[in-house]
């Protein structure tokens, strides 16, 4: 071979070489290559020796094209000796170690509250009805008997919709309806039911009620209540405070203590506030009931029957109670909580506790 075929076979040598190298799948490969390539009886080191037999300016061109060649095929070598090498050992898996927990949600305070005080009137036959929080002046005061003038109807203890401000979506204030406004508490579902069933009812409406009370301690602009309607031809005050007792017995617990309290409703007559024995100071007295051993927890009382005129019963038949308690305002009874605000703030360390 003269110089000019040993470079020709020089870069068919480079060809074969990068082709077998790409090809190569493990350690055992490349030794072979290596040997094939760069060991004694491999073509470059067959040229390399017989450089000495060459003219020398031809044996020190064509010996810097050798070199050139042979230091390429050792450090691709190299490099891919790299891609098996073997990685640092790791200790083995302990498949019977507990996994890490993913972190799980829970329901609201609030909310399981009102799950707790929903199973307790669940068994007496009441039935879970929802109503919407967006209501008007007809159902939430006028069919509740509640006069044009009570101070409840003012701006600033009810949230009235201005239409002006909702765009061309916005609920429009309605000749027999009245305004729009948010629903100020549960009540005006008792309307909607009446008015679209015939009784016997029991139903218990749980939800979301609205006042433009400003924020403190124990008052939210939004809160929760639960309502309970029960109408037949007999339901009397007996049967309300049956009712309220065991409710109360199952919550509280079956020695709680529990007092009726004259009050006034517009929307029942007789009415009266429920009281439960202070379980801080087992009604002696303490900051947590004002000194005074008791604790108001709801409003109830037989419905009136100017309500029962304005959903189309007729009063001299049909007879039923009626009755309201806040949702939050239990919770907080429950779990000693001292200020709402905790509820409606999202702060993981308060919810996580329940
Ligand atoms: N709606 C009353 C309130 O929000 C509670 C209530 C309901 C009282 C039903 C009597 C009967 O204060």
């Amino acid at each position: 071979m003269d110089t000019e075929q040993i470079r020709h076979s020089l870069t068919e040598l480079g060809g074969t070489f990068a082709q077998e190298l790409a090809q190569a799948g493990s350690r055992q490969a490349l030794e072979q290559l290596r040997v094939k390539y760069l060991g004694r009886k491999s073509p470059l080191s067959v040229h390399l020796k017989r450089l000495g037999s060459l003219p020398a300016e031809e044996r020190a061109l064509l010996g810097k094209d050798l070199n050139i060649l042979k230091v390429s095929f050792e450090n691709r070598l190299a490099e891919a000796q790299q891609r098996f090498s073997e990685r640092p050992a790791q200790p083995p898996v302990d498949v019977t170690l507990p996994g890490a927990p993913p972190p799980m949600g829970r329901l609201h305070p609030v909310t399981q509250t009102m799950q707790e005080i929903v199973a307790c009137f669940v068994p007496m036959g009441f039935e879970v009805v929802e109503g919407p929080e967006l209501d008007n002046e007809f159902n939430n005061f006028d069919a509740l008997n509640i006069p044009r003038d009570h101070p409840s109807r003012e701006n600033f203890d009810t949230f009235f919709i201005d239409p002006a401000s909702g765009g061309a979506g916005a609920p429009r204030p309605d000749p027999k309806l009245g305004r729009p406004l948010l629903r100020s508490h549960t009540s005006p579902v008792q309307i909607r039911v009446m008015r679209s069933r015939k009784p016997p009812l029991r139903i218990l409406v749980p939800g979301r009620v609205y006042r433009p009370d400003p924020l403190d301690a124990s008052h939210s602009f939004m809160f929760h209540q639960v309502e309970g309607l029960m109408v037949d031809d007999r339901a009397n005050f007996a049967d309300l405070k049956g009712v309220l007792g065991l409710f109360i017995e199952r919550l509280f617990g079956p020695s709680t203590k529990t007092r009726f309290r004259p009050h006034f409703f517009p929307f029942t007559e007789p009415s009266a506030e429920v009281d439960i024995a202070c379980a801080g100071c087992g009604g002696r007295g303490c900051t947590t009931c004002g000194r005074k051993g008791w604790l108001e927890i709801l409003g109830c009382g037989m419905v009136h029957p100017n309500v029962f005129k304005a959903v189309g019963y007729d009063p001299r038949k049909v007879q039923g109670f009626a009755f309201g308690l806040g949702v939050e305002r239990i919770a907080m009874l429950k779990h000693g909580i001292r200020d709402i605000r905790l509820f409606f703030e999202n702060d993981l360390r308060f919810l996580e506790q329940f």
